[in-house]
């Protein structure tokens, strides 16, 4: 089978590490030499990944049985349309059904009107008075553009805003600046608890979810700082988390399936990956939001411990015959900690373009995985972009385990990068149950 691959990120190496392993052809195309892929990539292209008809330009002359499409933007940018329409399946929503993470106003709307369980209370305006009247309203909230900002355009009172005249401020400044293209803010209640991220397989109308998983999407240890795109990930041997129940897992499943059907009544056909990002409270789970695409770094946790036949699962998505697939879809019973290694500054101040060097045979050789993210290989020297540099992943039976692995391999990389020191820790496992306890214990709502 050969696989086109779509984008550069470490999401992206750890696809085309299962297609690989899944004994498919891999064809990437990337806006950025991912030395990663590179190397496991049967032929690749360096060019624009948001240009739809360059991509299945390329695509055209190779024979490409499945695409997978992946980041974000490449979505919205409709690049999955373009292949489709030229014959490609794609497991990658067409432009109308990633709408579900592009616009995040569609979202809520779509939520609100299916009556979706687990939505917030929220508002979505194009004034400012109006929403400032809506923060007084709702007391502490979360203040988010409706487009795509990187995972970094939301804040919330009590963490990066301090109060309610802050985050009228920064709602009117999200509509001054037409942050994320779409002039419109979007004010939510604050949902208090403990985050999960569910990833799903999707052909349309089935939907197969993966072992759930943590990410820290704040800069600074102790989630503390500005939101990134998401600092590390881990997930347990049993595919739960320490502080999430069975039901939570399942109630979070019922959310994702009952969206993808409520966007099929909408003609929106989604194929591809969903991934939910949920807060476990004290009134059960919450919709944070979706995203039509695997997560970074959340992809790296779930597709490492794959252990199914990835390429007959992502053709089952693009078909839209999962139901037929399903027996290629399973994962090892092992735990993951992913930490991402990020340039000194990140996110506000990245240093890009600074020399790095990342020892992948030590790293390899205690036991982790390593995964290119934004940087870019020059006459065999690998510089820094502006982003997260590379994920380190550490797989054994229990999350302390390892934690010790990854932090073992970043000991073999050098340059002006940090990470954060906390994820995964035994102190930080032990916080996030007693937040849950505690949550569950006052009960009310
Ligand atoms: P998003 O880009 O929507 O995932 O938002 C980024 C982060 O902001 C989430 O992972 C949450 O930590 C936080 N967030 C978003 N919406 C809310 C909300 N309604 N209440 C509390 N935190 C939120
Ligand atoms: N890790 C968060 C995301 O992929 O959006």
């Amino acid at each position: 089978m050969r696989v086109l691959l779509v984008g550069n990120g470490a999401r992206e190496h750890a696809i085309g590490e299962a297609v690989v392993r899944s004994g498919g052809e891999l064809y990437s195309f990337m806006s950025a030499r991912n030395p990663g892929l590179a190397k496991i990539s049967k032929e690749f292209a360096i060019g624009n990944i948001h240009n739809p008809e360059e991509v299945s330009k390329w695509a055209a002359g190779r024979n490409i049985d499945v695409a997978i499409p992946s980041p974000d933007a490449v979505l919205a940018a409709g690049v999955s349309d373009a292949l489709v329409a030229s014959g490609v399946p794609c497991a990658g929503p067409v432009k109308q059904a990633a709408r579900i993470e592009w616009d995040k106003s569609f979202a809520r709307n779509l939520m609100r009107e299916a009556k979706i369980p687990g939505c917030p209370k929220f508002g979505i305006f194009e004034n400012a008075k109006e929403a400032a009247k809506f923060i007084d309203e709702l007391g502490e909230v979360a203040v988010k553009p409706a487009g795509l900002t990187g995972g970094k355009g939301v804040k919330v009172t009590g963490y990066q805003l301090k109060d309610a005249s802050e985050a009228k401020k920064y709602a009117k400044e999200i509509l001054e600046s037409k942050m994320g293209g779409i002039p419109s803010v979007i004010i939510e209640e604050k949902l208090i608890g403990e985050e999960f991220t569910l990833q799903a397989f999707v052909d349309g109308k089935n939907v197969i979810g993966m072992p759930a998983v943590q990410d820290h999407k704040r800069a600074g240890i102790g989630d503390v700082g500005p939101n990134t795109g998401g600092m590390g990930s881990y997930s347990d041997s049993n595919h739960l988390l320490p502080f999430i129940a069975r039901s939570d897992y399942e109630e979070g499943i019922k959310i994702m399936k009952k969206t993808v059907s409520a966007l099929a009544k909408k003609g929106a056909d989604y194929r591809g990956f969903l991934y939910g990002q949920f807060m476990a409270g004290k009134k059960g789970v919450k919709a944070v939001e979706f995203n039509s695409r695997l997560g970074d770094p959340e992809a790296m946790n779930v597709l490492a411990i794959f252990n199914g036949n990835f390429v007959e699962a992502v053709e089952g998505v693009a078909n839209g015959k999962l139901s037929a697939k399903a027996s290629a879809i399973s994962f090892e019973r092992k735990a993951t900690v992913c930490k991402y290694l990020v340039p000194a500054g990140y996110p506000e101040n990245p240093r890009k373009n600074e020399k790095i060097e990342l020892d992948e045979k030590k790293i390899v050789g205690v036991g982790a995985r390593l995964y290119y993210a934004s940087v870019d290989e020059r006459d065999g020297i690998i510089y820094t972009g502006s982003s997260r540099s590379a994920g380190v992943l550490g797989i054994a039976d229990s999350i302390e385990e390892a934690e010790k692995i990854a932090e073992k391999a970043i000991g073999f990389a050098k340059g002006p990068l940090f990470h954060r020191k906390d994820i995964g820790t035994k102190q930080l496992i032990i916080k996030r149950i007693e937040h849950m306890k505690q949550l569950r214990r006052s009960g009310g709502s």
